[in-house]
Formats: C-alpha cells, sequence, structure tokens
C-alpha cells in the first residue's frame, strides 16, 4: 500500500519526533517522492537536526526534499497587519486605534495563534500534487496538537451559522434594493471569503481524515507508555488514522554495565507495548551514539524503518 499523503508525528516533547520525521521524510524522498517536512512545533528543532537554517517558507533541500519551520504567532502576526493595512483604506482614521485594540486583542488569543497555524498548514498541504507527492509534519507535543486537529471541526459549524446570517441580511438588503429600484450589487466579498475559508477547512480535515496517518513516538518507560496509550485513544476518537507506533532510544539488550540495567528495564515496558500496538505495528529504534543531526546520521534511521516496512 502507498503511504498516505500526510504523516504527523506526535507525543511528548524530547522523545525524538524531529528525528524520526525528518528520518522518514528522507526516507519516502530517497523513493522518488518529492516530500516536504514541516515543523509545527514552537521549540523549531527542525534546522537543527537537518543541519539547515529554516524559514516559513520551503527551503529546497535537494534530492527530493523540502522543509520549513512554520509558527501560528507568526501567521497571526501576519494577518493582523493585513487586516490592519485594509481597515487603513476603509475606516476613517479617528477610529483606527479602536481597531488596533481589537486586532491586538485578537492576535493575542491562543485560538488567533492556533488557527493562523492550521490555515499555514493548509497552504502547505493545498500543494500536495503539485508541488510535493506527501508532507511529514513533525508536529507539537501532544495535546497542541489534538487542538490544532479538531479545529477544522470546531470551526465549520461556526462558519455555516455566520455565512446563513450572512444569507440572510443579504436577501433582506437585496429587496429593499429591487424596492429602491437599485441594481443588485453582486457578490457579497465577506460571503465568498467565509465559503473559501469553509471550504479549505473541509479540505484539510478530509485530507486528514482519510489520507493522514499519525506515528506516536514514546522512550519504552512505564509513565510514557500511559500517555501515548491515552493519546492513541483520543486520536482514535477524533477519526485520525494510527500508524506504526516508534518505540525510540530502545538500549541495546546485549548491553553491558549501566546500559545492562536499563536494557533490562525497558525489557518489560517493551513487551507491554508490542501486546498493546501489534494491531497498528510497532517498531524499535536504538539508542544511537552520535550527535544526529544532517542526512548522514539521519540515513541509519531511515534504514531502520526502512526495514521495519515503512
Ligand atoms: N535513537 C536515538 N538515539 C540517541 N539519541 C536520540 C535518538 N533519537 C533522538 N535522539 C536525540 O534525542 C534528543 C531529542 O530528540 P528530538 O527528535 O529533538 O525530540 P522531539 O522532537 O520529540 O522533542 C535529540 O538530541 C536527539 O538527537
Ligand atoms: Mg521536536
Amino acid at each position: 500500500m502507498s503511504p498516505a499523503a500526510v504523516a504527523f508525528f506526535g507525543g511528548k516533547g524530547g522523545v525524538g519526533k524531529t528525528t524520526l520525521a525528518a528520518s522518514y521524510a528522507l526516507l519516502l524522498a530517497g523513493r522518488a517522492q518529492r516530500v516536504l517536512v514541516v515543523s509545527t512545533d514552537p521549540a523549531h528543532s527542525l534546522g537543527d537536526v537537518l543541519a539547515t537554517p529554516l524559514g516559513d517558507e520551503p527551503t529546497e533541500l535537494g534530492g527530493g526534499l523540502w522543509a520549513c519551520e512554520i509558527s501560528g504567532e507568526n501567521a497571526a502576526r501576519r494577518r493582523v497587519e493585513q487586516v490592519a493595512a485594509e481597515a487603513r483604506e476603509a475606516v476613517p482614521r479617528e477610529v483606527m486605534p479602536a481597531v488596533h485594540h481589537h486586532l491586538q486583542r485578537a492576535a493575542d488569543s491562543p485560538g488567533t495563534v492556533e488557527s493562523a497555524l492550521v490555515d499555514r498548514l493548509t497552504d502547505l498541504l493545498d500543494e500536495i500534487g503539485d508541488r510535493w507527492d506527501h508532507v511529514v509534519v513533525d508536529s507539537a507535543p501532544t495535546g497542541h496538537m489534538l487542538r490544532l486537529l479538531s479545529l477544522p471541526t470546531l470551526l465549520t459549524p461556526w462558519i455555516e451559522g455566520l455565512s446563513r446570517q450572512r444569507e440572510r441580511a443579504r436577501g433582506t438588503e437585496r429587496m429593499l434594493s429591487g424596492l429602491l429600484g437599485r441594481a443588485d450589487q453582486g457578490e457579497d466579498p465577506l460571503l465568498t471569503r467565509l465559503h473559501e475559508r469553509r471550504a479549505r477547512l473541509e479540505r484539510t480535515r478530509d485530507r486528514m481524515l482519510h489520507d493522514s496517518v499519525v506515528h506516536l513516538v514514546l522512550v519504552p518507560e512505564r509513565l510514557p507508555l500511559a500517555e501515548t496509550e491515552r493519546t492513541a485513544r483520543s486520536l482514535t476518537e477524533d477519526g485520525l488514522p494510527l500508524g506504526s507506533l516508534a518505540v525510540n532510544r530502545v538500549a541495546p539488550p546485549e548491553a553491558t554495565g549501566l546500559l545492562a540495567d536499563r536494557a533490562h528495564r525497558e525489557a518489560e515496558v517493551r513487551a507491554t507495548i508490542h501486546e498493546r500496538f501489534r494491531e497498528h505495528g510497532v517498531t524499535e529504534v536504538p539508542l544511537l551514539p552520535g550527535a544526529l543531526t544532517g542526512r548522514g546520521e539521519l540515513a541509519g534511521i531511515a534504514g531502520i524503518l526502512a526495514e521495519a516496512g515503512w
């Protein structure tokens, strides 16, 4: 089966999401696919892992790989600047301080930031099939990722309600225009924008539900396992398909000394993980030496994923 168009890497901070997302992107690019790997984690480290400075716009890294680090804060700020510029054209000067005050409050609210992040991600997902074949998302830690993913679902009914209100208002306007003998003013720009926005969100949601997979990453310890089980459950409830689970930084079973103790402790948790997640597939990635940055180092992990059937 061909891999889903979008692969998310979820899990707690520090478990290896960025490392594995970058390695998986390299693996797909090595199969003659065009791949974008994007970090949505506010604590960006994708650029460090790929040993290249990255920004909001995808950078072409060669060999079919693109990468970028997107930020909800930046996207929200850009949107506020755009709305402020439009308002300067449209409203009297004395109203502008109030407009700025309102926009600033909106810009600072978490809802705006997350919605701007979803918008930015939507832009990039919309280019699947055109600029790239796959998008690999090095997502933020778990709670944030879930809110991010459910946002289109939350916004859709809200936008529908708002559009219906506007349609009714427009109907009245048209009737009055007719009575006054004025020509119809044509399209309602606000309504057109709302419909476009809803269509975009729905496209993203459809893609997330039908052409995406979420790979959860964890380290072989008891508490992370409990948390991963909870995350897996809520992802499944949200209708998101769970992909293979990656158990990262597994101490080599043949280890000696301190590592031997660790390997011994991990054995039991690993057995439980395999039992609980067997149906999804479990891939173990060993604890590796070295800095794990740059293509050469990541190629080893990409090889492990390939061998496990990713
Ligand atoms: N298999 C591994 N063996 C050794 N170190 C690893 C392994 N995977 C990741 N690391 C290291 O662990 C740290 C956290 O990894 P990272 O991918 O940044 O995690 P996350 O994105 O989940 O916060 C990094 O320093 C990374 O190089
Ligand atoms: Mg990371």
